[in-house]
């Protein structure tokens, strides 16, 4: 965290490390074990039977006796990989195409006014796409995978990429001097979300500007607050009396996209746009302090009583949710679904269980944070859709806690039990969720190195999680799931639900493998042998799984300084003798991190975003400066954060 004056840029809120947890714990034998040796060759080795059976029980040797490739149908990857590196512009592999979709301020109503940086004003931008994409998904029409909508978050926005004359004012300038209450209002209208038809003509992507689904979400789009913590007083506030009624949703990261066609947009660091300080005996402050709220890296609070805390306490407790929108329908309410807890979540991909529940998988993205799943207490309806709209309102919250045997257990979030009682803090499931990582703490779940994507293979009922990195683990807080210390850059966890089943307690996990670079000893990366010098990925941050079962990972993070490369796509095999092999398809232009990624139903399209092109650490890119002009290199235009398609030359699946 680069903090300068209590103000942090807006691209370190990802980074920022304001947890206020305890990080001290006893390790086992079973913890150093699984520490100094991967755990699925100790198991395979010789040596694996004595050392495991002197250092944990039963039930892990019987868990880990299961056949772990269940799936084993391998297809490799056949593209030819790219060549890991760092210039002006984007790269894919060989034989595939990539076409510019929608970039920042493109119209996208028949009727929105052209992109003109000169000239923005927050009405502009409210009719055109906004900025930093995270997540994309795709809803068919019609069953259709060539025509459906579009639907993506509006993360955050660079101020100094963004706007003329600005530069640099988070972090460099306590005042946000240069922010006038027009650029906050262009700000706001440039995060949210959006939902854009499209369709595929003649082998190209279009935009249908004159849809009636096509729609902007802002952060003052009127929303609803629904499930448990609906209504509490906590979440009242001096324009809201009835604590369910908010107007926007902000710094929306990853998401997912539901069986019944929903789209989950989530709210991942919303401290930053929340400026003033509440004192220590203030009824919020330890909750808020949990949350890092204090250190804003926007000037929203300047001009908007609601983004100070000292004017409106409450507000804040009205963000950090999942927020469900219906695509379908332009008029939908948004409603944030306070069922699935309070965090800084990244994502919320999920999977129909076979019981016909859904299991929602959630990632707290911060340092020492924790994994999460939603299980609804009702099932999918396939015959009516509107009948699933309430599923998010009901069911039960669990938080991750990780054995060092390679078992794991998910802990129950429910009012009442073990520590999350009035006698801690917690007078109803509405506090408990509102203080979903207090409650967390008090459960002991196992603390991660920044839970950011997690997705379920529908193939194998396995689970990844992207952990992206936590340089700030140290050697005594190593764990046999967080097995390095400086872990700069990251790793990934495969959970495997017992029996199949997501809506279980308990399951059975290991570490699909250590990123970083494997020619480099002292990094301690896993990857297979097989994996080439580009083959190799840090910072594994949203992930999609194709319709063959197949992982797919995005970074963020590789500082090109330091690594040589950009980041962009990769493709890791989890099956067969490759599990562990990792291929590069795609790379981004320096600057940038990709997001998406997120594959048509036929595998044909492949939809990618890019964050932050010519962002670039120094903090000297500017708006009339910029490290790339990317995507359109055109000397009047700055660099645009845009959406990309990826497409087979000649048709076909992406492979
Ligand atoms: Fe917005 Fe955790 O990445
Ligand atoms: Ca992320
Ligand atoms: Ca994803
Ligand atoms: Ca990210």
């Amino acid at each position: 965290m680069d903090e300068h004056k209590g103000r942090l840029r807006a691209s370190e809120l990802e980074d920022s490390g304001d947890v206020g947890v305890n990080p001290t714990h006893n390790i086992t034998m079973g913890e150093i074990i699984a520490t100094r040796f991967n755990r699925r060759d100790l198991l395979r080795g010789s040596l694996a039977v004595a050392a495991i059976s002197a250092t944990v029980g039963h039930r892990a040797l019987a868990a880990n006796e299961q056949p772990v490739k269940k799936a084993s149908n391998p297809i490799s990857f056949d593209f030819k990989e790219i060549e890991a590196g760092v210039d002006h512009t984007h790269h894919v592999a060989e034989g595939y195409d990539t076409q510019v979709l929608l970039r920042w301020g493109d119209p996208i109503f028949a009727d929105a006014p052209e992109f003109d940086p000169m000239k923005q004003t927050a009405e502009a931008q409210a009719r055109q796409f906004g900025y930093n994409t995270d997540f994309i998904g795709f809803v068919p029409l019609n069953g259709s995978a060539d025509h459906g909508l579009l639907v993506a978050n509006h993360e955050y926005t660079n101020e100094e990429l963004m706007f003329p004359g600005v530069g640099v004012q988070d972090s460099k300038d306590a005042n946000f001097s240069k922010m006038t209450k027009e650029l906050v209002d262009i700000e706001i209208a440039a995060h949210g979300g959006a939902v854009v038809e499209i369709r595929r003509v003649n082998g190209q992507w279009q935009v249908v500007k004159d849809s009636k689904y096509n729609r902007r979400i802002t952060a003052a789009t009127p929303m609803e607050i629904t499930g448990p913590a609906a209504g509490h007083d906590r979440m009242k506030t001096s324009a809201d009396a009835t604590g369910r009624k908010v107007n926007g949703m902000i710094n929306n990261c990853a998401g997912g996209v539901t069986p019944w066609g929903t789209w989950l947009s989530c709210e991942e660091n919303f401290n930053g746009y929340f400026w003033g300080k509440l004192g220590d005996d203030h009824a919020e402050a330890k909750n808020y302090k949990r949350y890092g709220l204090g250190t804003p890296a926007y000037a929203w609070g300047k001009y908007y009583d609601r983004f100070d805390l000292t004017k409106e306490p409450n507000e804040a407790n009205r963000f950090g949710w999942v927020v469900e929108i219906d695509p379908f329908d332009p008029n939908f309410v948004p409603r944030k679904r306070t069922a699935l807890g309070r965090t800084k979540h990244e994502g919320a991909a999920g999977i129909t269980n076979s019981d016909g529940r859904y299991v929602v998988y959630l990632g707290d993205d911060e340092r020492f944070d924790y994994v999460y799943k939603f299980v609804t207490a009702g099932k999918v309806d396939t015959q009516n859709r509107a009948a699933n709209l309430g599923l998010l309102d009901e069911g039960t919250l669990y938080v991750a806690k990780y054995n060092p045997d390679g078992t794991g257990t998910w802990l129950p979030m429910v009012h009442g039990q073990g520590p999350l009682t009035e006698a801690n803090g917690f007078k109803s499931q509405a506090e408990v969720l509102i203080e979903t990582r207090r409650a967390a703490d008090l459960l002991g779940a196992t603390k991660m190195d920044r839970p950011e994507d997690i997705e379920a293979n529908p193939q194998t009922n396995r689970v990844y999680v992207m952990l992206t990195n936590n340089t700030r683990r140290k050697e005594d807080q190593v764990d046999a799931a967080n097995p390095r210390a400086n872990n700069a850059f990251g790793h990934i966890v495969e959970m495997m639900p017992e029996g199949g089943n997501h809506a279980a307690t308990v399951f059975t996990w290991e570490v699909l493998v250590k990123c970083g670079d494997p020619s480099v000893a002292a990094v301690g990366a896993t990857f297979s042998s097989d994996t080439t010098k580009n083959g190799w990925f840090g910072m594994p941050d949203n992930c999609a799984i194709d319709s063959q079962g197949r992982l797919w990972i995005s970074t963020d993070g590789n500082n090109a300084k330091a690594t040589g490369r950009a980041d962009g796509l990769w493709a890791l095999e989890t099956e067969g003798e490759r599990r562990g092999t990792s291929k590069h398809f795609f790379r981004v232009p320096v600057g940038g991190e990709l997001c998406g990624p997120f594959f048509t139903p036929n595998d044909e399209s492949l939809f990618l975003a890019v964050q932050h092109p010519g962002e670039v650490d120094e903090g000297t890119s500017s708006f009339e400066n910029p490290a790339t002009r990317w995507p359109d290199f055109k000397d009047n235009l700055p660099t645009r954060p845009s959406v990309l398609v990826i497409t087979k030359q000649g048709g076909g699946k992406i492979a």
